[in-house]
């Protein structure tokens, strides 16, 4: 049975990029069968996974949806690009930006994402889905083909703020689109146990949101190899399988396993 997971929160930068391609690799190390699925015009998990010149690829989830939308041929093999770490990537790059209209316009607009899913539903495992920073349409795509929802945050108080507004767009589309999706958890990314405040807004979510939403064990420290690995378009488990981030990466495959199978 295939597990979908949407990777999301509307907020920049709180590491959902780099927790699909390192939890993806993670999973794929586990023996399991993995498709890390880029849904953001940025391409940043295509590229951190070693896909390059991705604004130059021809088949990448914009496309994919233009057929979709306007009845071209679809061979989705030309959409998967087999990585040397053991995942399939479905890349995304900047054309997708330019199809909102194409979009909101389009029947069944809510359910283009979970079409493609089922096309490859049957040859794997798990898929990540990568949200951008944003609950536009797209986003509301991934979040109606997934199973769960898997929310990347800091602990910081703007985060924080963030996390009541997209709990409440997971509610909507439980509500009137996706009835059985579920919160898989909030990933607290770039810790540092040593900044004050970050326990206390941790207690905070807990004792606030807590009672209905589970913060996994695991926290990805803030490292600079974090930042090095993204840039060298490899895993950190490639990178550097020994560093500290490596070995969160490994405890929290290890956690959401234990949740789900
Ligand atoms: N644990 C970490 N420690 C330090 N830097 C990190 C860590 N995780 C991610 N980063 C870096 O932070 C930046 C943002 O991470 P990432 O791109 O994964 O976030 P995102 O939520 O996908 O961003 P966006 O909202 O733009 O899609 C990147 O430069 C990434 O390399
Ligand atoms: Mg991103």
């Amino acid at each position: 049975m295939c597990r979908v997971y949407s990777v999301s929160n509307q907020k920049g930068g709180v590491g959902k990029s780099a927790i699909s391609a390192n939890l993806g690799v993670g999973f794929a190390k586990n023996g399991l069968k993995v498709a890390v699925l880029d849904a953001d015009p940025q391409g940043n998990l295509s590229s951190s996974l070693g896909v390059d010149d991705i604004d130059e690829l021809d088949n990448a989830l914009g496309e994919y949806f233009f057929r979709e939308i306007h009845g071209g041929q679809i061979d989705i093999d030309n959409y998967i690009i087999h990585n040397d770490e053991g995942v399939d990537i479905i890349p995304c790059n900047i054309k997708l930006a330019g199809l909102d209209f194409d979009i909101m316009k389009s029947f069944g607009r809510e359910y283009l994402l979970r079409s493609l899913i089922d096309k490859i539903r049957e040859r794997y495992d798990m898929v990540l889905i990568d949200c951008s920073p944003s609950l536009n349409m797209v986003t509301v795509n991934a979040l109606a083909a997934a199973d769960s929802v898997i929310i990347p945050m800091e602990a910081s108080y703007l985060s924080m703020k963030g996390l009541d507004q997209l709990l409440d767009s997971i509610d909507l589309v439980r509500e009137k689109l996706n009835r059985s999706l579920e919160i898989e958890g909030i990933v607290i990314n770039k810790f540092n146990p040593r900044t004050n405040y970050e326990p206390e807004i941790l207690e905070r979510i807990r004792t606030g949101r807590g009672k209905e939403l589970k913060i996994f064990e695991t926290k990805i420290p803030e490292s600079v190899r974090a930042k090095e690995c993204t840039a060298h378009g490899e895993s950190i488990f490639k990178y550097d399988p020994k560093c500290k981030v490596a070995l969160a990466y490994e405890n929290l495959t290890k956690e959401v396993l234990a949740h789900d199978c």
